[in-house]
């Protein structure tokens, strides 16, 4: 049995992503410091897959934690790290804290790798890379523009870390997924995503508005030049993008990559605006949402869809499941985690 360590795998892509990951008949050892996500997850993992997988809490930014664990290190096929911080506006007024985390874990874990042999790396990356692309929909060829915030840097340098580690170390193979906008939760609701305090995403702020736990929910903008004048984004099942993961991991561990360093967009190929989303959640939930338009979020940008062409043709992988299906799913989570009927 092939042995993945997933770094963040109690985080919300992090979880789905284990569960997946045991129901494809890999060996899981999830790293994470519970600093974005709560021990329980790995009851809700054993919930769906029969399987606890084994946890250490580790501060992956500090190799002298990182040393305590090397027996998990020595023995991996492979790697998926998904531990950083992510918070877009966070990591705008708290930098250093954003470049300290999220490039010493990603340094640290490649040390770890070039130190024990492990081949195999699919590192979290983001559409963030792209900045407002001027042509739609973006493919991994359109050019990475100067990124609009620090946490959107970490994953630009962090990109660059990984190829320019790969080219001075033959055995070490990386597919860099950028993902597109990750929403839902597993069919079971027994696992989901769960920010800590006021979310800062949409599709949080509107489950927790519907379950009353948020009065308002505010759409950012309306003067865009979309459709209806609010932003569009791609959005696609948690589910299906933890499925990429295990395709891209397949194809290191056979060795069917065509490069040491390779990267692609992982989203659904098509976009939807703020309020499509909105009249989607009331149309398939039967809630309706208390919402109102105010200014743009500083930092957003108008317009960003995937072209998922390459992942479709190279990992042989889709996404299989509806927007309505994802903002369904979230509102079972949010309804089971908060005990409504
Ligand atoms: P998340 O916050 O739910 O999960 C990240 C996990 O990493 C958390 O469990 C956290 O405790 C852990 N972590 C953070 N720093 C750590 C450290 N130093 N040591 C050990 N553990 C640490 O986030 P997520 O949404 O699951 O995102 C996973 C990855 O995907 C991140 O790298 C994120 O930047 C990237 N990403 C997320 C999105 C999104 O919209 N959610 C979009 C694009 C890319
Ligand atoms: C951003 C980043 C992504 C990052 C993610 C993590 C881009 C293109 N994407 O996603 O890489 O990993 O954050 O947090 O930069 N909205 C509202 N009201 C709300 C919340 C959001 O109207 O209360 C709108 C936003 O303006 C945006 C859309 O909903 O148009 C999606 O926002 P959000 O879920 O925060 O994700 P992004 O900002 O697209």
């Amino acid at each position: 049995m092939k042995k993945i360590i997933v770094t963040g795998g109690t985080g919300y892509i992090g979880s789905h992503t284990v569960v997946e990951l045991i129901e494809s008949g890999f060996e899981v050892v999830i790293l994470d410091n519970l600093s974005n996500s709560n021990i329980d997850v790995l009851d809700g993992i054993k919930k769906i897959t029969g399987i606890k997988p084994e946890f250490y809490k580790v501060d992956l930014a500090d190799s002298s934690e990182t040393d305590k664990i090397s027996d998990v290190l020595k023995n991996a096929d492979g790697i998926i790290h998904f531990a950083a911080y992510k918070a877009v506006g966070e990591s705008v007024k708290y930098p250093l804290k954003y470049y300290k985390n999220n490039l010493n874990s990603l340094i640290n874990i490649l040390e770890n790798m070039q130190k024990y042999s492990v081949k195999n790396l699919i590192f979290s990356s983001s559409c963030t890379v792209y900045g407002q692309p001027k042509e739609l929909p973006v493919t991994e060829q359109s050019p990475i523009l100067k990124a609009d915030s620090p946490y959107g840097n970490t994953k630009q340098i962090s990109e660059e870390i990984i190829s320019d580690t790969i080219k001075t170390s033959e055995k070490l193979k990386a597919i860099s997924l950028r993902y597109f906008n990750p929403i839902g939760a597993h069919e079971s609701a027994e696992i989901g995503e769960l920010p800590l305090g006021v979310p800062d995403n949409l599709i949080p702020y509107i489950t927790q508005t519907a379950a009353g736990i948020r009065e308002q929910l505010s759409i950012f903008g309306s003067d865009y030049n979309t459709p209806d004048g609010t932003a569009i984004r791609d959005y696609i099942h948690v589910s299906d993008l933890a499925k990429a993961h295990i395709a891209a991991l397949k194809r290191l561990i056979s060795n069917k990559n065509k490069t040491n360093s390779e990267v692609f967009n992982i989203g659904a190929g098509k976009g939807n605006t703020v309020l499509e989303v909105v009249k989607t959640f009331e149309e398939v939930t039967g809630v309706k949402l208390n919402y109102q338009i105010v200014d743009r979020r500083q930092g957003d940008i108008e317009k960003i869809w995937a072209n998922a062409d390459l992942a479709q043709k190279e990992l042989i992988w889709e996404t299989e499941k509806s927007l309505a299906e994802a903002l369904l799913s979230a509102w079972n989570w949010e309804k089971k985690y908060r005990g409504i009927k």
